[in-house]
């Protein structure tokens, strides 16, 4: 595959992007959020509901993944924050573990192709090495595969936990105050800041949760502070282009005061 044929492939112009799929009714481009960051939930509910083990849920939840990866690609949003597997996860029964692991590496592969022709770079968040080295290495050949990738930024979250990460920028901080590299009183705000997993990117503008539970589940603690969230009923599996354009009409109507007025 030549990659430099595929990278850059998606030229922006003044007329609406154009997306794949049944036309739906425009959106205003202006009023994107930057950083969309989901929770993807409600999987195993949705695979009981159709009479499917939960596994079921997980593969159709992955499909939810490509196209809705694939429409904020096409619609120009800057970053794409998933959740998909968290630190409490691994209280899951092992079978249910070893099949996201499994769906995990399935979908690293699978998807490379969809990742480079949509000009998006991959990235991912949490404590990767506890992943195992089957799934580390593709993940480092996707995100050395698309580094170079100037459209989207996707970003798995992955044995994430928001606490887990300020524990992790806590530390950095102690260390560098313990070896006298830093004065206690410059851990402020932006030094936590810069020691988060990727201290480049946005916080979210916006927070989508499907699956209907109204809580954060340990999400991005730290930058959900000013966060707009958009919680619905659908499960993850049946969230697709309709159910994003629907979240992304209402964000274009929220007043964000910052607590200012
Ligand atoms: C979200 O769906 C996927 C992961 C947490 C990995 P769930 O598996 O949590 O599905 P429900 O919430 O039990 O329906
Ligand atoms: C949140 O879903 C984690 C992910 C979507 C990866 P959970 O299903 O783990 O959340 P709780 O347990 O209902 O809070
Ligand atoms: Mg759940």
């Amino acid at each position: 595959m030549d990659l430099g044929v595929l990278r850059g492939v998606r030229l922006m112009g003044s007329k609406p992007p154009e997306t794949k799929g049944a036309a739906l009714p425009p959106l205003d481009a202006t009023k994107f959020p930057g950083h969309l960051a989901v929770i993807m939930d409600g999987n195993g509910r949705w695979a009981q509901a159709h009479g499917l083990p939960r596994i079921k849920g997980h593969e159709e939840g992955a499909r939810s993944v490509r196209e809705v990866t694939e429409e904020c690609a096409a619609l120009g949003l800057g970053r794409l924050t998933l959740y998909a597997f968290s630190s409490e996860n691994w209280k899951r029964p092992k079978n249910e573990i070893d099949f996201l692991m499994k769906l995990l590496r399935r979908y690293l592969v699978n998807e490379r192709r969809t990742i480079l022709e949509n000009n998006i770079r991959f990235t991912a968040i949490g404590r990767l090495e506890a992943l195992g080295p089957a799934v580390l290495a593709e993940m480092e050949k996707t995100r050395e595969l698309s580094r170079r990738n100037t459209g989207m930024v996707m970003c798995l979250a992955l044995n994430y936990g928001g606490r887990q990460e300020i524990v992790d920028a806590a530390q950095r901080l102690a260390r560098e105050v313990a070896e006298g590299k830093r004065a206690w009183s410059a851990v402020d705000e932006a030094a936590l800041d810069g020691a988060m997993y990727d201290p480049a990117a946005p916080p979210p503008d916006l927070l989508i949760r499907t699956g209907g539970d109204q809580r954060i589940s340990n999400f991005l603690l730290w930058h959900l502070a000013y966060t707009e969230l958009w919680i619905t009923q659908k499960a993850w599996p049946d969230f697709k282009r309709p159910e994003l354009h629907e979240a992304l009409r209402d964000y274009a109507t929220r007043a964000r005061r910052f607590g200012g007025l």
